[in-house]
């Protein structure tokens, strides 16, 4: 069956179909699903029956995996999976809820804040493609807003402002933002900010669009509070609803994105029901700027 997309929401989403994610993809399957990420920016592969052996699989024909280590505040004797998997889960190692006031939830939930995967890395996330295995009774949608529209739609007078901005990435800027702030020193050394450009070009598509992320948190050669409310002004207008698609998870749904193109969040759920998901992240094609990777 030949790969086909039906487009979803605003139109930068959509529902693909005719792969089957068990076995290999041809070459020509490989090049339909970028493709499809360079025209959609979100592809929804509805209900997939696959193991993590499979995704994992899948993932590695789009590119390199990127390893979490060092991401969350599980220590590594508490992974429930192998660091070829972000573990997006709110479980512990013996698959229960966390605590709601378990330190590790409390961090893992700065992801209901818009941002983009690993913006906080020199070299930041690519694709994301995350695996549903169990759903909440309600809640826990995921959003995605896009970020190319969001950069058109800015005035001219920002866009000459911004666009050769350079911000700092860091996950303590994100959690800064809930009042998440009792880190160790060892987390500080781990979570030290990253440069990152505001504004970036697609390589094949040549759109613009808005690198933004609520892990950023200072921009060169201003102020922190004049940074801080420019990058607000710029996460309200991005994250308006025409900018917004919602996606309504059911068990065993698969959802790539664009990390370059897109800014994504996770909605609330209760807190004490497993809302199981699995991630593999592919890595992007290098620095935004110019900067030793420590
Ligand atoms: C992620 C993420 C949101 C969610 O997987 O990177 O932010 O809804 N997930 O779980
Ligand atoms: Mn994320």
């Amino acid at each position: 069956m030949p790969v086909h997309i039906e487009q979803l929401g605003p139109g930068f989403a959509g529902s693909i179909n005719g792969l089957d994610l068990r076995n290999p993809l041809s070459e020509q399957e490989i090049i339909a699903v970028h493709e499809g990420m360079d025209k959609y920016a979100v592809l929804v592969f509805k209900r997939q029956t696959i193991t993590d052996a499979e995704q994992l699989q899948f993932s590695q024909q789009l590119g390199t995996i990127e390893h979490a280590i060092g991401t969350s505040l599980r220590e590594p004797k508490d992974l429930r999976l192998p660091s070829t998997f972000a573990d997006v889960s709110n479980l512990d190692k013996d698959g229960k809820p966390f605590e709601s006031d378990d330190r590790r939830r409390l961090f893992a939930i700065g992801n209901r804040l818009w941002h983009s995967d690993s913006s906080f890395k020199v070299v930041p996330a690519k694709y994301s493609i995350l695996h549903a295995i169990s759903v909440p009774s309600k809640g826990g949608n995921t959003e995605f807003a896009h970020m190319p529209n969001a950069y058109d739609e800015l005035e001219n007078d920002i866009k000459l402002e911004i666009n050769n901005y350079i911000c700092q990435h860091s996950q303590m800027f994100s959690r800064q933002l809930v009042g998440f702030t009792d880190f160790t020193e060892e987390e500080r050394t781990r979570f030290a900010p990253v440069r990152q450009c505001l504004v970036r070009q697609h390589p094949k598509t040549c759109r613009k669009s808005l690198y933004l992320s609520s892990h950023a948190g200072l921009i060169d050669g201003l102020s922190v509070p004049e940074a801080r409310l420019l990058l607000r002004d710029l996460m309200d207008h991005a994250t308006q609803k025409k900018f917004v698609y919602v996606h309504k998870w059911s068990e065993g749904d698969l959802v790539i994105w664009v990390n370059r193109q897109t800014m994504h969040r996770a909605r609330p759920f209760p807190h004490d029901e497993p809302r199981d998901m699995r991630r593999t992240t592919i890595v992007g094609d290098g620095p935004t700027v110019e900067q030793v990777a420590t």
